[in-house]
């Protein structure tokens, strides 16, 4: 499955991340978690010192790379160069699986991922001031797309991203790429303003939103979430004094997390595992943002027409990697 934590700045996006990976981790199921920010700090939130933050490579960093192993043989696409964020995969692309027990089977995750006590953690990249004028924040950002738009993932394996604030993630066809967003709300105007405009923006590309309380430290905020966002309102987290003291640089565990977190926390795990895979969808959705991007900027920036790259007869899911292993 995957997964995002969309929200405003400051929300809990990043925190919310961690300990959701956290938990999917310690049930036994194979989970990537992404920080797809600007500002990095999931690894932080998961517990990292700097030395073995610095030792991770960035895949905003080796986006040539990526796409060079991601495009395989498949003759619809030339080169790297000619592939852009929202290439989706077909026949002789190769395509990815999480790493299962804790082995990355391709390069991708080989390189791009380390193992932080069962979670795997992979980077965009911090934006740098080097980067400025010659990259931007979605070209990074593309490479999550593209993991994405190449990953099977199957029962009990889990992608989490953890997302640049407020709506910024319109950007690109990024937020459709989810089985389920979480939207994490603090009880305020502010974080509920975020929600209004990606329910709208959500409502016309079909995405599954969930919104998920944080902060909550008084009956009175969860009445007030209720009030504002109705039957969206999945779940909600309390203010939590672990947290604070995970902050503070004291050791964090799951079990230090108060019961109404935990609780929560699997309220998001059934929630997850409630929704159903639609591979055909997941495709159509990513040749649909294709086709938008082609005719939008990239025909003219590559110069030919990229909506050949798209394999008509191409669906991702489980049998193309079936295939793909024998
Ligand atoms: N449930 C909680 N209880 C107590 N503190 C929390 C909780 N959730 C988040 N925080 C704190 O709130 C601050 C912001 O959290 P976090 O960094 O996760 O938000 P974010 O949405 O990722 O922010 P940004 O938009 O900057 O990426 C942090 O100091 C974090 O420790
Ligand atoms: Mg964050």
């Amino acid at each position: 499955m995957k997964v995002a934590f969309v929200g405003k700045g400051g929300s809990g996006k990043t925190t919310l991340s961690s300990l959701f990976a956290r938990h999917l981790a310690a049930r036994g199921a194979t989970t990537v978690v992404i920080d797809a920010d600007i500002n990095q700090h999931l690894g932080e939130a998961l517990g990292l010192d700097e030395r073995e933050l610095a030792g991770i490579q960035p895949m905003g960093h080796h986006l040539t790379e990526i796409k060079e192993y991601l495009r395989g043989d498949n003759p619809r696409i030339a080169s790297a160069d000619t592939m852009i964020k929202t290439t989706p995969p077909g026949k002789g692309s190769r395509l990815l699986r999480p790493p299962a027990h804790g082995v990355p089977t391709d390069p991708i995750h080989d390189r791009h991922s380390v193992n932080v006590g069962g979670v795997h953690l992979m980077v965009t990249g911090p934006f740098t001031e080097e980067d400025l004028g010659v990259a931007c924040y979605h070209s990074k950002v593309g490479a999550v797309e593209l993991y994405l738009n190449h990953l099977v993932d199957g029962p009990d394996e889990y992608v989490v991203v953890d997302m640049t604030a407020g709506a910024d993630s319109f950007a690109s066809g990024l937020f459709t790429r989810f089985d389920l967003t979480f939207l994490v709300a603090e009880p305020t105007r502010k974080g509920v303003g975020v929600y209004r405009q990606y329910r709208d923006y959500a409502a016309e590309y079909d995405v599954a939103i969930a919104v998920v309380g944080n902060k909550v430290q008084h009956p009175d905020d969860v009445a007030y979430l209720r009030e504002q966002v109705g039957k969206d309102l999945l779940t909600w987290f309390p203010h939590s004094a672990a947290v604070r003291a995970m902050e503070q640089g004291r050791g964090f565990a799951l079990d230090d997390f108060e019961a109404a977190g935990r609780a929560a926390l699997d309220t998001l795990h059934r929630a997850v595992d409630a929704r159903d895979k639609d591979w055909v969808h997941f495709t159509r959705q990513a040749v649909d943002f294709h086709i938008k991007n082609a005719q939008s900027w990239a025909n003219e920036a590559v110069g030919m027409d990229l909506v050949d790259q798209i394999d008509p007869d191409f669906v991702l899911g489980p049998e193309r990697t079936l295939a793909q292993a024998l």
